[in-house]
């Protein structure tokens, strides 16, 4: 896969995919990371003397223009990183959008609004894409795709547009190092190799943990997910979240851990309250003892000393998902001292993905601590199941 510095980029004009679909709240951004994330490819290209159009989905309008889910704050932003002006062409792509991309001259930004504003956009099929790939590929010289958030979807402007733009295809860094991160350096892992998981929903890691089991060393399992393990187990997990059709999987996957030499480790306690509003917890419980009336929301302290010590030898750590209710101070510290465990590991590859983790991380200021934060949510999720997603298809296909 080309990545955008082996490419001659100067005096063209760039479509530039980027995935700033960022959290907002009353048009003020909440959380910029994902912008400041791309601007190192976008800066490239400037010094390069290329024009850039960027362009990007925010939320899910639906194919209609939402007022509230325009691109403009993220314009504002994008300028104020870059130091230059980034306009914003409103609405849908449109004559409006071609001329303001054709009068683009080299070192100048201009930002498309909300991508999804058109249907085509989100077509499921070639068919419902219709042209939109072909209308957003003419208006560039060269393709750049720097969107790793987006490149599990077949959206136009993933997929379709690299098949009609004139010239050259690219990843920028930002796609070039969650390539390099969550396929190269986790194809050879140094040993131990451990996966913690987390999270609600043991059925959105169902596809991580049967790809990794054999691969990884150790799998730690909590949040709300370990408790249809437990549940499989034969434990009364009282109140707790449970996904009691995911039973049968939670079994087979505990089944092929044994077989396959991925050992699986389980909260063993719990710190637990009658109600997940609850701001202060109830008590702690061993697994075997939860009360009929409470839910487990965080993992108790002998689980994170298990935890802590099966990750104080690891050589490479894959984390997503948190250990609890991490948003409610009185459950978040097994969340927050596995966070640490894996920050303070010297010499470790250290990978952490999705937006909770992720938040997890910034909450204790440890972000440069992580060898590398990805950028995906779903996509991270995707990846890990060994799929291979539409976006490195699209830009393989198009650089053949
Ligand atoms: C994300 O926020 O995970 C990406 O931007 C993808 O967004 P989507 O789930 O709305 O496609």
């Amino acid at each position: 896969m080309n990545s955008i510095d082996q490419i001659d980029i100067a005096g063209k004009k760039l479509l530039f995919r980027v995935d700033f679909n960022v959290p907002l709240e009353e048009g003020i951004i909440t959380d910029d990371n994902r912008i400041k994330a791309a601007v190192p490819t976008i800066r490239y290209a400037l010094d390069k003397g290329a024009a850039v159009i960027l362009c990007a989905h925010l939320g899910k309008p639906k194919g209609k223009v939402v007022p509230e889910l325009t691109l403009g704050p993220v314009a504002k932003r994008t300028g104020e990183l870059l130091g230059v002006a980034v306009p914003l062409v409103p609405g849908v792509i449109d004559d409006q959008a071609r001329m303001m991309a054709e009068i683009l001259q080299p070192g100048q930004v201009v930002m498309l609004d909300n991508l999804r504003f058109n249907p085509e956009e989100t077509g499921k099929t070639v068919e419902e894409r219709g042209d939109f790939g072909k209308k957003l590929a003419d208006l560039a010289d060269i393709y750049v795709n720097d969107a790793f958030g987006v490149a599990h979807r077949e959206n136009a402007s993933v997929v379709d547009v690299p098949r009609y733009i004139k010239g050259e295809c690219c990843a920028g860094f930002l796609l070039k190092r969650e390539n390099e991160y969550l396929g190269d350096a986790l194809a050879d892992p140094k040993r131990p190799y451990v996966c913690v998981s987390g999270g609600a929903k043991v059925s959105s890691k169902l596809g991580i943990l049967n790809n990794l089991l054999g691969k990884v060393d150790d799998i730690i399992i909590g949040g709300a997910m370990a408790n249809t393990f437990l549940l499989a187990q034969g434990y009364g997990m009282g109140k707790s979240l449970v996904e009691k059709d995911l039973v049968q999987d939670a079994l087979s996957i505990m089944e092929k851990a044994e077989s396959m030499g991925s050992k699986l480790h389980l909260p063993v306690d719990f710190v637990y309250a009658k109600t997940h509003k609850a701001q202060s917890a109830e008590g702690v419980c061993k697994a075997d003892s939860m009360p009929s009336d409470a839910l487990a929301l965080d993992i108790g302290p002998e689980t994170i000393k298990n935890f802590v010590s099966v990750l104080s030898g690891a050589k490479t750590v894959v984390w997503n998902g948190p250990m609890g209710l991490f948003e409610t101070t009185a459950f978040a510290k097994g969340s927050l001292d596995v966070c640490k465990a894996i920050a303070g590991l010297e010499d470790a590859l250290t990978i952490v993905g999705g937006g909770d983790t992720d938040a997890v991380v910034h909450l204790m200021n440890l972000a440069d601590k992580f060898s590398f934060i990805s950028t995906g949510g779903g996509s991270f999720l995707e990846f890990l199941e060994g799929k291979e997603l539409p976006a490195f298809t699209a830009l393989k296909e198009c650089m053949k």
